[in-house]
């Protein structure tokens, strides 16, 4: 799974051409372009069809390159990114003048991030290389817009097919959701996003429970909004304690049903696609994404997730479920 020295080397072409890149990382794939060429920034959003409005994360090829984009950086920024850099952290800064608002979407702080994946951080330095002066690739997920991310080269074709001329694949993605993002510009440090590095892992570093703050709907943070990472399939959370009624109610109306859990099937000859995820939420992040494609593929009338164990290290996938189970299809 890695690229070859041609791969690269088109791959840097394309950047400094204003043109289109897909990434692995080592949470989802990203659609990468140029992050201080407006132009080519623009054309992440029409692949997408995302709205222009909403802020990207620039990818960075190590931490020296954070003061040419940031303005500002707290020493507790900088404390953070000693401890989870290169990795799924993103932290947002007040940014410098210079940093396009196509990148930022208007607002005076961008969101900076060193990917913990060895072909990201291959593609930063040499594109940093050929470059020079503010390297740095703008990539948000590599999916159509309010999609599930990508954590494969393949899903990344399925989402975006041609309109990206070159997608690197460096395997399955390790974490398998987005980065954690923390909003280090207004004093105090706040999660914007959970992700795999957790409250617990952030208090670690901060010495006390980061403030959180996801809930909000504002297209500020477009993974804020609340129909998000969906499946086309309908998603419908039911509780351990009524999977079953809830199945056979189903089938009586002749409705058929994939089920993700991280239990066993409770019967045999259960009618119902059935999909078994780690019971760990490292494990189930990793698989979520991937699950979910494929109840989109086994064209089932609703996916039926079971519900998870509250906590906080469950908090970053209940987010992601709460917000496909807002953006799904409708039955
Ligand atoms: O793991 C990840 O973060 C992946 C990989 C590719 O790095 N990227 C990703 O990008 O998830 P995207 O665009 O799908 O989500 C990035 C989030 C968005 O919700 C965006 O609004 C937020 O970061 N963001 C970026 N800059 C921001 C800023 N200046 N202020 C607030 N939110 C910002
Ligand atoms: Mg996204």
């Amino acid at each position: 799974m890695t690229p070859s020295e041609a791969d690269y080397q088109r791959a840097v072409d394309l950047l400094l051409a204003g043109e289109l890149v897909a990434l692995p990382t080592e949470t989802v794939y990203g659609l990468g372009a140029d992050a201080a060429n407006p132009t080519a920034v623009a054309r992440i959003f029409a692949a997408k069809g995302r709205p222009a409005d909403h802020p990207l994360i620039v990818h960075l090829a190590g931490h020296d390159a954070v003061e040419a984009w940031a303005e500002q950086v707290p020493i507790i920024a900088w404390e953070l990114m000693e401890t989870f850099w290169p990795g799924p952290l993103t932290l947002i800064l007040k940014k410098q003048a210079w940093v396009p608002d196509a990148v930022t979407g208007g607002q005076d702080t961008v969101g900076l991030r060193v990917p913990g994946h060895p072909v990201a951080l291959e593609l930063l330095r040499r594109f940093a290389v050929a470059k020079g002066e503010h390297a740095g690739i703008a990539a948000p997920s590599a999916n159509r817009f309010g999609r599930i991310s990508p954590t494969t080269a393949a899903h990344v074709a399925e989402e975006l097919g041609e309109r990206v001329p070159l997608i690197l694949d460096g395997g399955p993605c390790a974490v398998g959701i987005e980065s954690t993002i923390i909003d280090c510009s207004r004093g105090e440090p706040v999660v914007l996003r959970p992700g795999h590095i957790s409250p617990l892992h952030l208090e670690a570093v901060l010495g006390r429970a980061p403030a959180i703050e996801t809930s909000h709907g504002a297209p500020r943070v477009s993974g804020s909004l609340e129909a998000h990472y969906a499946p086309i399939t309908p998603l419908r959370v039911v509780t351990g304690e009524r999977l079953l009624d809830f199945l056979n109610a189903q089938r009586h109306r002749g409705g058929t049903c994939g089920v993700i859990s991280p239990n066993q099937p409770p019967q045999a000859g259960m009618p119902h696609a059935w999909r078994m995820l780690p019971a760990d939420p490292v494990g189930y992040a990793h698989d979520l994404y991937a699950a979910l494609r494929d109840m989109d593929h086994a064209s089932v009338d609703l996916i039926v997730v079971e519900a998870l164990p509250g906590g906080a290290e469950w908090a970053a996938v209940a987010d992601r479920l709460r917000r496909a189970a807002a953006g799904a299809g409708q039955i």
